[in-house]
């Protein structure tokens, strides 16, 4: 890829001038703005800082050893030591009729392979499965798609929360209040109901909590009867969530549930108690600061009235239970044990920080040989028009089935407005593609970690950074090859680059790759999303100023060639972030 090659002969370059850098951190980037250049280095500066020396003497000195003439025009020293690089309009026209011609592929494999573990979705048997779960199920899915794209062996596992004190509730529910035909009707909604029956007489009556304690101390102690109700209720909740996953085209390749890792439990505590990293205290048994870290980031410490206080990880409770955080250090454990990652992700919502953090921590402290890379990929909540959590006209979670039967009704509407002559079979599946499409963008495009405001007419627009118009753009490119007469999918070469709009377009299509890696690097698929979007507005800018079908023959070719590459670099991005095309809508 272009970029790689102007890269590795800057690094031979910065090697010839200072042979001890760690080449590693000679990058280059696009250049925020194409004013100052195409590509840039801005490495320079950091390594003359910590050699005490100018970087703009140090950017001269580099540059005496460059030799980049075969790809660019120009090569400059600017600002407080960048390198800026500008292309040859005819290099970025052979780079692109080598990836056209599949002598080279439009964003290059990892260098450094690495096998992630990716901890998303993991819904809760028999509670309300809330937005935030399709948030995680959709965030967590991109970036298995994303990492796999790059060569990465990536195993996803989908923790579900199989095992939880929810189950104390559920029963003294079930066995009391349960309505059989309801039920049968629909299963969620019946334990969705007998969970918040039993909750709201917990708030006012401890002999109904009490109650609920003892119906989950005897399933985890192995009672017969509470453990066949529970498996009924997993078998229950599991087939709901597969219609989810079906739907949204998700898979998983473990569902290891909490539950699983129930023999195991006890081990983690004596082991963590054994070494010192947790004690026993008012009968419960926690992990404690050791005071190894400054008190602000220390996660077992808290301020409170200006002191900095004990905040404990429970890990076995007075009545002899275990808990979220022991389960979450046990499958740590096993997922080390069993696939050897260099890396695990955990996708949540921001309310889990302080619970990854202390388990990270206590991870370390009870395995301080391990190396592995633990990331809590956070991100923010879900509002509804308000400006308050995201809910229903009555105030109640929104059903994520009923989420993405409303997408594909909305889009339903947009797709037959737009074309009445389309049978109402294929403007379904169109409507299907384009509504959950809709829903999945809407979860990827904002910074995960700010919180976003749901809004039917901006998701579904056709105008705007949404699904619809990166699938609209896609189909109107499908239509320029129909009025061709020439197939999309044929690998034209032969681009001619000369006008400004055609130059910007094969730029962008070229930092694909750049952009795939950015997401994997950071965990943000708003990058890809940004780039689509980007990437659809300089086509439509192309579009407009250079007439496709009407040039001279080798003019028409090029062109038609940048289509091409536009449509599948779209496709491709839109399926890395798990969402349909379609041919037309
Ligand atoms: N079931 C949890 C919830 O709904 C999410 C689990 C996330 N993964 C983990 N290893 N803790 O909040």
């Amino acid at each position: 890829m272009l970029f790689r090659f102007l890269e590795s002969r800057l690094q031979q370059a910065v090697a010839a001038v200072l042979p001890d850098v760690d080449l590693g951190k000679i990058l280059i980037r696009p250049c925020p703005d194409p004013k100052f250049g195409d590509y840039q280095t801005r490495a320079l500066i950091a390594v003359a800082q910590a050699r005490k020396t100018s970087p703009r003497k140090l950017g001269t000195e580099v540059l005496a050893k460059l030799d980049v003439s075969e790809w660019c025009d120009k090569v400059e020293v600017a600002g407080p030591g960048f390198i800026n690089f500008f292309l040859k309009p005819a290099a970025l026209g052979a780079a692109l009729d080598a990836v056209a011609g599949g002598r080279q592929n439009i964003f290059e494999p990892a260098r450094q392979p690495r096998t992630v573990v990716i901890d998303f979705s993991s819904p809760n048997v028999a509670k309300p499965m809330h937005v935030g779960h399709i948030r995680s199920t959709i965030l967590g899915d991109c970036l298995a798609r994303t990492l796999r794209l790059l060569g990465h062996t990536v195993v996803t596992d989908n923790h579900i929360g199989d095992w939880g004190t929810q189950f104390g509730k559920l029963l003294v529910g079930w066995k009391r209040l349960l309505d059989r035909a309801a039920l049968e009707r629909d299963p969620i909604a019946e334990m969705e109901r007998l969970y918040r029956t039993i909750t709201a007489e917990c708030e006012q009556n401890p002999a109904t909590l009490e109650l609920a304690r003892q119906e989950l101390v005897k399933l985890q102690a192995g009672d017969e009867e509470n453990l066949r109700l529970w498996r009924e209720m997993q078998a229950l909740s599991q087939s709901q969530f597969d219609t989810i996953y079906g739907r949204l085209g998700v898979k998983f390749d473990h569902t290891l549930g909490e539950s699983f890792y129930n023999p195991w439990l006890r081990d983690v505590v004596e082991q963590l108690t054994r070494r010192g990293i947790a004690r026993v205290s008012d009968g419960a048994t926690a992990v404690f600061s050791n005071g190894s870290v400054p008190p602000k980031e220390d996660p077992f410490l808290i301020s409170r009235d200006g002191e900095w206080q004990p905040n404990p990880a429970l890990i076995q409770k007075t009545d002899g239970g275990f808990n979220y955080a022991t389960t979450d250090l046990a499958t740590l454990d096993y997922r080390l044990r069993t696939w050897h990652p260099d890396q695990i992700l955990y996708v949540t919502d921001g309310r889990q920080q302080l619970h990854f953090r202390q388990i990270f921590a206590a991870f370390r402290r009870w395995h301080p040989e391990v190396k592995v890379d633990l990331v809590h990929v956070w991100f923010g909540s879900i509002q509804g028009k308000d400006g308050k959590p995201f809910k229903t006209r009555t105030g109640d979670t929104v059903k994520l089935s009923d989420l993405l039967d409303e997408a594909e009704e909305r889009a339903f509407q947009v797709v037959t407005a737009k074309n009445p002559e389309l049978p109402e079979a294929t403007c379904r599946e169109i409507a299907r593609i384009v509504g959950i499409g809709a829903v999945k963008y809407a979860d990827l495009a904002p910074n995960r970690q700010s919180d976003y405001v749901f809004d039917w007419d901006k998701i579904l627009a056709l105008n705007g950074n949404t699904a619809p118009y990166l699938q609209y753009a896609y189909t109107r490119i499908q239509s320029i090859f129909r009025k061709a007469g020439a197939p999309a999918a044929s690998s034209a070469e032969g681009f001619q680059l000369t006008e400004l709009e055609e130059l910007r377009l094969a730029k962008h299509l070229l930092n694909f790759g750049l952009t795939l890696e950015a997401v994997a690097e950071e965990c943000r698929p708003n990058y890809l999303c940004n780039y689509l979007f980007e990437l659809a507005g300089h086509f439509g800018r192309f579009y407009e100023a250079c007439p496709v079908l009407k040039g001279g023959d080798a003019v028409r070719a090029s062109r038609l060639a940048l289509c091409a590459a536009t449509a599948r670099v779209l496709k491709q991005g839109l399926e890395v972030l798990g969402i349909e095309t379609t041919e037309q809508m």
